[in-house]
């Protein structure tokens, strides 16, 4: 995620495009960069930091004349945040600048070609790849902008949305999107480019929306031009009246942030798993562990420090790390870890788990686990973050910035990439069948689809949620896999809609807890198909019979549970193993329209942060 913009008109662009970035800030921060042209060329500004730190530095050194402009503020998935990583980047010529939003996979092998011809790089960004690649097809094919453009894009593998400046053709911008979302503001003889509308709102309501695989020609004083990457075949651009205003926008037309990134999960999910994930190939594999592949096979205990949420995330960890490549899993609160001078091998392996890559205890425990000689590795949504320099490798989730307190995306996105790595553990132990491997790959590649089709059960959960926004109390129940899901549904409805809610292991609420149970007391059961259902259904039975009220998360079809039910979610069948991607879903709809039924701040919910960087 990032944000992207351009102009090309008869204002200054310098404003317009700063402006935009700042009202993209949402999409990513880490760093930021904009790229003006005028008679005296292509004059670049670009920081590590926030917009404002850009305009600050641009003050000093940028001369921004020019009504030709693109700019970009950046969320980084390759290169660490400074500011030879930051956008726009050029060409080795210095002809050519590029700003990008996404992932080019193949980003390694177009490198190495690129440097055989001689091509040198100053960043570590797949984006600067990019860039030299549509010169030098530029230079070989002896081809325009546009064209070049479009042979570069039909040999990428990944996502993005672009613009391509050519000084050599200065009264055009050329843009394309595959994966990442691109808008073109069309205005009274000027064109405006951006990641959503809000960068141009204020000058135009009339947009086009690029679709994926669509790249298009903006030229001065010419109308715009919109083809196919593909096959060069010409589109008719809808040019859309837009009526909402910027606060919507930003928000992706959801009413919250968190709403937005519980639906961005499909995308997330497959961005995550983008350049890793090859099913039909067999292939899973992530450069942070074949790098240190031998330390996991030869670990003798993976230990998981994380909090919250994604303390939630390595307790689904342990599970298919134990179950799939069959290596001792213990997961510990970060917080407990760091002071309770645990016992720490040297053939240890910790994995710290954070989105935001700055819990001030998860940081301690790492560097404790660091003293005394484990291996450290970091599954982290923000790339350069504290969490993730000081592990010793680790793997990126590609969730994007993740704006709303309570965690969502970035819960999936981990799983994503701890089942990813479960699995490579399990093929090189051999401790999963051929066809067990296989199985779960294609399952994994698929499981945006199920995230989606969970999604569409959205009106039933906000239903279920008007009946139950007044409980004072709520219960969530799990088994196996689910149970880690139990406490992170009952951490959502407490964090946002304030409502006391406990998650528990199905199995242990006749120990104590099912004294708890009465006709006030909701009780959320998950229960699908696969995972001792036979199990979980007498667990129901139990509450059924002192009066619990229950919402059951059932596999499409189910009758036993629905029976036994007040409300039911149905969800699409998924193996146990993988079923946490799924079943996560619907409780985080159901806490989201409780708390704003409630009246709740969901965003910003009292008393919390989105990175608890104090102990
Ligand atoms: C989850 O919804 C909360 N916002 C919180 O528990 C969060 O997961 C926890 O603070 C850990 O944050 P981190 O993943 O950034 O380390
Ligand atoms: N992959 C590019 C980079 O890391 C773009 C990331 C983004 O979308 O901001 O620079």
């Amino acid at each position: 995620m990032c944000g992207i913009v351009g102009y090309i008109g008869h204002r200054e662009a310098y404003p317009i495009v700063t402006k935009g970035l700042r009202r993209l800030e949402y999409r990513g921060y880490d760093s930021a960069g904009v790229m003006l042209y005028n008679e005296k060329g292509i004059n670049l500004c670009k920081t590590k930091g926030k917009v404002s730190d850009l305009e600050k530095k641009a003050k000093a050194e940028l001369d921004t004349k020019g009504t030709i402009g693109i700019g970009h503020t950046r969320w980084a998935t390759h290169g660490v945040p400074n500011d030879v990583n930051s956008h726009p980047h050029l060409s080795n010529s210095g002809n050519l600048a590029i700003i990008h939003n996404g992932i080019i996979e193949n980003y390694a092998p177009l490198k190495e070609e690129l440097k055989n011809r001689g091509y040198t790089f100053k960043s570590d960004t797949d984006t600067e790849v990019l860039v030299n690649l549509i010169e030098e097809i530029q230079k070989t094919e002896k081809t325009k902008l546009g064209k070049a453009v479009q042979i570069a894009l039909n040999q990428v593998v990944g996502a993005y949305a672009i613009a391509v400046f050519d000084i050599k053709n200065p009264e055009e911008i050329v843009a394309a999107r595959l994966g990442s979302p691109l808008a073109i503001g069309i205005g009274e003889n000027e064109y405006f480019i951006a990641s959503d509308a809000t960068p141009f709102i204020e000058y135009t309501s009339n947009a086009v929306y690029l679709e994926d695989g669509e790249m298009a020609n903006i030229r001065l004083h010419k109308p715009i031009k919109i083809r196919k990457i593909k096959d060069d075949s010409l589109v008719t651009p809808t040019v859309q009246e837009l009526q909402l205003n910027l606060e919507q926008i930003e928000k992706g037309g959801y009413d919250h942030f968190m709403m937005k990134e519980i639906y961005e999960q499909p995308n997330v999910i497959k961005d995550t798993y983008r350049g890793r994930l090859n099913a039909n190939k067999g292939i899973v594999q992530m450069a942070g562990i074949e790098d240190n592949i031998e330390k996991f096979l030869n670990a003798e205990r993976i230990l998981i420090v994380a909090c919250g949420t994604s303390w939630h995330a390595g307790l689904v960890a342990e599970y298919v790390i134990e179950e799939f490549a069959r290596i001792p899993v213990e997961v510990e609160y970060a917080s407990e870890f760091r002071y309770r001078n645990p016992i720490i091998n040297k053939k240890d392996v910790v994995i710290a788990i954070s989105q935001s890559g700055e819990t001030a205890d998860t940081m301690a425990a790492i560097k404790l686990a660091k003293e005394n000689g484990a291996f450290v590795f970091g599954v982290c949504n923000v790339v350069g973050s504290s969490i993730s320099r000081e592990s010793h490798a680790g793997a990126y989730t590609h969730a994007g910035p993740e704006i709303g307190v309570a965690s969502t995306k970035a819960f999936t996105t981990q799983i994503t990439v701890l089942t990813m790595l479960a699995l490579r553990l399990a093929k090189a132990k051999g401790t999963l069948s051929n066809s067990d491997y296989h199985r779960y790959l294609m399952e994994l590649e698929i499981i945006p689809e199920k995230v989606k089709e969970v999604l569409s059960t959205n009106d039933i959960t906000k239903e279920i949620a008007l009946k139950f926004k007044d409980s004072t109390n709520c219960l969530y129940l799990g088994r196996g896999y689910n149970f880690p899901v139990a406490l992170e549904g009952a951490l959502k409805l407490k964090e946002i809609s304030y409502i006391h809610a406990e998650g528990y292991p199905a199995a242990e609420m006749k120990h104590g807890p099912i004294a708890l149970i009465d006709e006030q007391m909701p009780v959320i059961v998950i229960a699908p198909k696969q995972g001792h259902y036979d199990k979980i259904v007498s667990n129901i039975q139990e509450i059924k019979s002192r009066s619990g009220k229950i919402i059951a998360v059932v596999t499409k079809g189910d009758t036993q549970v629905r029976e036994l039910s007040d409300y039911v979610i149905e969800i699409p069948e998924t193996s146990d193993a993988l079923s946490p991607l799924i079943t996560t879903i619907p409780l985080q709809l159901l806490s989201y329209h409780i708390a704003v039924l409630r009246g709740c701040n969901v965003d910003q919910p009292r008393n919390l942060a989105k990175s608890v960087t104090v102990e």
